[in-house]
C-alpha cells in the first residue's frame, strides 16, 4: 500500500511529526542532521565495501587470465618497449613464459640481441627486434613507427606494453631543470607512447572487434608520481598524469571494439630508474611487480573506483588506496611528504656527485 499523502507538521522546534499511513511519526533528529548522517553512512558503506574488495582482490579473488589476449593458434605477439632492463625486461620474460612471441623495442642492439636469444632458447618463442631511440624525434623514429605499424598489419599483435619511460637524473626544482632533460622525458613518456599506440591500434581493433575473437590489450605503465603531484619531479609527474587521462579517454573509445586499454600504477620498484638496488615490502623486484600485474587483470586493487586503472602490487595498492581514502586531505599531506623526500634525495645525490668529482680529481 502506498500513502497518497505524507503530512508534516512541527509541534516542537526541530522535531517534526510525519503522518504516514495513518500513523504519527515524530522525528527526534533535526532533518539536516538526518541528511548528513545518511550521506556519512553512504560514504562509510562505499569505503567499507571498496576496502573489503581490495582485500579480497589481494588475497583470494583470481584475476582474469593473460591468455584472453591470445589467438587460438597460439601465434600471438606482445610488444614491450624499454625491454633491455628493469620492468620491461621482466614483462618480456613473463610474457614469453606465457607463450607470447615478443616484439622487443629498445635503443641498444647488442642488449636486444641478448634478450632475444634468452627468450628464444629458454621459452621457445619467436622474437622480432626494433632498435630505436624513442626520445629522439626525426626520421629514424618515424621509420621505426612505420615498420612497427607494418609488422602489426601482417602479424597477430595482441598486446602492447607501453613500458619505456624517462625521469629526471635526480630530483630538481622545475626552474633549474635542463631543457634537454625535459625534452627527453616528454618525448619518451608522452609522444612516443601516443604515436606507437596510434601505429598499432587499427590492427588491434581489426583482430578483436568481431564476435568470439580474442581481446587485445594496451597497457601503459604509470606512476604514483602522476597520481600524487611530485615536487622536484614536476615534468615527470606531469607526463605520467597526462598518460592517465589519455588512457581513460582512449579506453572508452575502443572498449566495445575488444581492445582493453589500461594504466598500471607503480610506486618504487628496484631498477636503474629508481636507483634502488635492494627490494623490500614497499619496493618489489621487477619480477614480483610484473607477476602481480599479469595475474590481476580486471582487478583495480589499489585504484578502487577509478576506471581503466589498476595498482596491482599489494603495498602500492594500500598506498594508492590510502591516498584516495581521505581525498583532498591526503593529497595535501602526500605532496608535503614527497616534497620533503625529494629535497632529501637531492641533497644526498648532490653530495654523492661532489664526492665522485673529488675522487676523479685526485686520480688524475
Ligand atoms: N622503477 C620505479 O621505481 C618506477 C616507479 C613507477 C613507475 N615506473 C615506470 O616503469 C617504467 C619502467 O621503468 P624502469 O624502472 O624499469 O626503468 P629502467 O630500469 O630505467 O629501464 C628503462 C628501459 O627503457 C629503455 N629506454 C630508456 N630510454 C630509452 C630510449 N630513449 N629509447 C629506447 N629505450 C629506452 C632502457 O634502455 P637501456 O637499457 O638502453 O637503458 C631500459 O630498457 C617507466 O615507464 C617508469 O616511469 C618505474
Amino acid at each position: 500500500m502506498v500513502a497518497d499523502t505524507i503530512h508534516v507538521h512541527t509541534h516542537l522546534a526541530g522535531h517534526p511529526t510525519y503522518h504516514i499511513l495513518g500513523h504519527d511519526l515524530v522525528l527526534d533528529v533535526p532533518i539536516p542532521a538526518l541528511i548528513l548522517s545518511a550521506i556519512g553512512a553512504a560514504f562509510l558503506l562505499r569505503y567499507t565495501l571498496s576496502f573489503f574488495r581490495l582485500i579480497l582482490e589481494l588475497t583470494v579473488l583470481p584475476g582474469k587470465n593473460v591468455k584472453r589476449y591470445q589467438a587460438r593458434d597460439g601465434k600471438t605477439w606482445a610488444l614491450v618497449t624499454g625491454c633491455t632492463g628493469g620492468i620491461g625486461l621482466e614483462f618480456a620474460r613473463q610474457l614469453a613464459k606465457n607463450k607470447f612471441n615478443v616484439v622487443l623495442v629498445g635503443r641498444r642492439k647488442t642488449a636486444l640481441d641478448e634478450v632475444a636469444q634468452e627468450l628464444e632458447s629458454k621459452y621457445g618463442v619467436e622474437t622480432k627486434s626494433f632498435v630505436v631511440d624513442v626520445a629522439t624525434p626525426g626520421s629514424a623514429r618515424d621509420e621505426a613507427l612505420t615498420q612497427i605499424e607494418l609488422f602489426s598489419k601482417s602479424n597477430d599483435l595482441g598486446v602492447l606494453i607501453n613500458n619505456v619511460g624517462a625521469s629526471h637524473l635526480m630530483p630538481v626544482p622545475f626552474a633549474e631543470t635542463d631543457r634537454t632533460e625535459m625534452t627527453q622525458i616528454i618525448e619518451t613518456n608522452i609522444n612516443w607512447t601516443i604515436f606507437l599506440t596510434r601505429a598499432v591500434i587499427p590492427s588491434m581493433i581489426a583482430r578483436s572487434s568481431s564476435r568470439g575473437s580474442p581481446k587485445s590489450l594496451i597497457m601503459t605503465i604509470g606512476s604514483l608520481s602522476g597520481r600524487i603531484p611530485s615536487p622536484l619531479l614536476a615534468t615527470y609527474s606531469g607526463t605520467k598524469a597526462a598518460l592517465s587521462t589519455w588512457t581513460k579517454a582512449l579506453a572508452k573509445e575502443v572498449e566495445k571494439k575488444g581492445v582493453e586499454v589500461e594504466l598500471v600504477q607503480a610506486a618504487f620498484v628496484v631498477s636503474n630508474m629508481s636507483k634502488i638496488r635492494r627490494s623490500s615490502a614497499l619496493v618489489p623486484t621487477p619480477r614480483n611487480f610484473v607477476q602481480s600485474v599479469l595475474t590481476s587483470f580486471g582487478q583495480p586493487r589499489g585504484a578502487q573506483g577509478r576506471p581503466y586503472e589498476r595498482t596491482p602490487f599489494w603495498t602500492h595498492a594500500f598506498l594508492d588506496y590510502a591516498v584516495g581514502f581521505a581525498g583532498y586531505l591526503s593529497e595535501v599531506s602526500g605532496i608535503k611528504v614527497i616534497d620533503k623526500m625529494h629535497k632529501d634525495i637531492r641533497k644526498r645525490a648532490i653530495r654523492k656527485y661532489q664526492r665522485e668529482k673529488e675522487r676523479e680529481g685526485k686520480s688524475e
